[in-house]
């Protein structure tokens, strides 16, 4: 091939990687497109079949870097990242240039131990010149793929001119970078040319947060085996004298295939796959799913089979992110806000998840006086023929093109939007009512759970149902207690200017607020009165304006 000089030539040599090091760190800028869902997902998922992932040595240098890669096709584009090394990301214009960098790869020779000889698209690249390359001024700036640190959030937003300003930081600060979804698309295809061991027509698909636009730098990447291609969901009406159909192992029920399937797959990651590591097999939860680590990218993964609820859900995210800016810059904040105050958790348990959290933000924005995001039952009326879809008995249908819905007439600003948000939570009647984002009205709870937040598809379901009357009550009593400090902030918006203001105050962790870092520390007074204060406060500011 015309490219077979490289091999024992020059600067590098390349060999499969077989063992890897930890996690991780990341950047800036990423901007919500007005792509479909579905298109995005597809350009993407092509790209990322056309990319690479190399272990790159210390202080390699960029040019020769570059130079030594073009020889095996064009380099569309590429970048580094620190995880406990430098790691390159490799994109180029087609994979038969992968199939030429494979050709010349070689598998390694171990001393002690023998590698497992699968040919993934991870790659060790190694120096064959070490004196050559080492010029510690040349060498590749390397982006970081966490989120920044908390300190360093306050810092910044602190520094804003207005709340408003405040809010959209945190949504710049911490959303997911170009860099970091494509490195997500990445894995996933690492991980399908696995499971295409068995399923050669399959797809592995991100979904949650790392695709619907709430993403935050650090989220767990979710990922959804799509085997609809082979499972005849597709398939055309047969036409003749016969027709032929595969001969199948048959099993009792589609969950059963699915946790047989993810069983096999999950096994083969463990003993196979470059970089991941810690296999959990997780084959009896109401979602079957393979858990795992990551290790080049540091991302914590969650593999599910037959999960397509899920996926449209997320589609149905990405839409209403799309819809109006201050629906990202307030679902991030409160984010933000919840975890500051251990309303949310990273450890599963009776918390209130992310995804019930953006619920409660959606239906929020529903019930404005004038709304800023349409209903869900809104969003069906306005789908087209191509947009129409059933799963499982479950009307999943919605529009999925952003631009055939006007604009809101909704002008409130995002210091409003907080401080309403606080204060319609802290007051919210969930005894007995239940929070519905197909209707965008509160609907009578048709069971006892202390949250009920209806699943927006299978609409018999409560997303929230793992939430406890303690996590209810904390989440309330820190909306009341935020409104409560907003209010006061917003008087003396001007002349207390502290360390710290505005949506700052209410980001402080309260092991510092205890130890009397940042904002004053106050006499805080109980959920109930802060209630009653804020109410009479509200009717004083009406009685001013009338
Ligand atoms: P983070 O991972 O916390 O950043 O957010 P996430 O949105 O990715 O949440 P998670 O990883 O818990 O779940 C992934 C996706 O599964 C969500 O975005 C939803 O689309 C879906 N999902 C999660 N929990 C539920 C649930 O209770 N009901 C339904 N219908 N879907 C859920
Ligand atoms: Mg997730």
């Amino acid at each position: 091939m015309h490219f077979s000089h490289f091999f024992n030539n020059n600067y590098f040599n390349f060999e499969f990687l077989q063992d890897v090091y930890v996690p991780f760190s990341g950047t800036l800028e990423s901007t919500v497109t007005k792509k479909t869902f579905s298109a995005f997902l597809a350009e993407r998922l092509e790209q990322a079949e056309r990319t690479v992932l190399i272990s790159c040595p210390p202080n390699i240098n960029e040019k020769k870097f570059y130079k030594y890669l073009s020889h095996y096709g064009t380099i569309n584009n590429y970048f580094f990242y620190e995880t406990f090394g430098a790691y390159a990301v490799v994109e180029f214009s087609g994979t038969e240039d992968i199939a030429a960098l494979k050709e010349s790869t070689c598998i390694p020779r171990l001393q002690h131990e023998c590698a497992v000889p699968f040919k993934s698209r991870l790659f060790n690249l190694r120096k064959n010149n070490v004196g050559e390359l080492s010029t510690a001024q040349s060498s590749v700036q390397c982006l970081k793929l966490s989120a920044i640190p908390h300190s360093e959030l306050l810092r910044k937003i602190s520094g804003a001119e207005t709340i408003d300003q405040q809010l959209h930081t945190v949504c710049e600060e911490y959303q997911l970078t170009e860099e970091n979804t494509r490195l997500r698309f990445l894995v996933c295809s690492l991980v399908k040319d696995i499971a295409a061991a068995y399923f050669p027509e399959c797809s592995i698909k991100p979904f949650g947060s790392s695709v619907n636009n709430f993403g935050k730098m650090g989220c767990d990447l979710d990922m959804f085996l799509d085997l609809d291609g082979i499972s005849g969901r597709n398939n055309v009406k047969p036409t003749g004298a016969f027709s032929v159909e595969y001969h199948t192992k048959r099993v009792a029920s589609e969950r059963v295939a699915t946790q047989s399937i993810l069983s096999v797959i999950g096994e083969c990651i463990d003993q196979f796959a470059p970089g991941c590591v810690g296999i959990q097999k997780i084959l009896n939860a109401r979602c079957p799913l393979v858990r795992f680590s990551h290790q080049p990218s540091g991302f914590q993964c969650d593999l599910t089979a037959n999960n397509r609820i899920a996926m449209r859900s997320t589609e149905l995210l990405y839409i209403y992110a799309d819809i109006d800016p201050r629906v990202r810059a307030l679902v991030f904040s409160i984010r933000c806000w919840a975890r500051v105050h251990g309303i949310t958790s990273s450890i599963p348990g009776a918390w209130i998840t992310n995804f019930s959290l953006t619920m409660m933000v959606l239906f929020f924005l529903q019930r404005r006086k004038s709304p800023i995001i349409q209903t869900l039952d809104q969003l069906r009326d306005l789908a087209g023929p191509k947009d129409k879809l059933a799963i499982g008995g479950h009307d999943c249908t919605f529009v999925t093109d952003v631009s055939k819905l006007k604009p809101s007439q909704n002008r409130e600003t995002l210091e409003q939007l907080l401080q309403e948000f606080f204060e319609y939570y802290g007051s919210f009647p969930f005894k007995g009512m239940s929070i519905n984002i197909r209707k965008g009205r509160e609907q009578n709870k048709p069971e006892v759970s202390p949250l009920h937040i209806q699943n927006p598809f299978e609409q018999s379901l409560n997303v929230s149902k793992n939430v406890n009357q303690t996590q209810l009550d904390k989440f309330v009593k820190a909306a009341r207690e935020s409104a409560w400090i907003l209010q006061q902030e917003g008087m003396n918006h001007s002349t207390t200017k502290s360390e710290h203001w505005g949506l700052a105050t209410l980001l402080i962790p309260s092991t510092q607020v205890s130890e009397g870092k940042g904002r004053k520390k106050r006499r805080e007074p109980a959920s109930e009165r802060i209630k009653h204060l804020l109410e009479s406060l509200k009717r004083t500011n009406r009685q001013v304006k009338m």
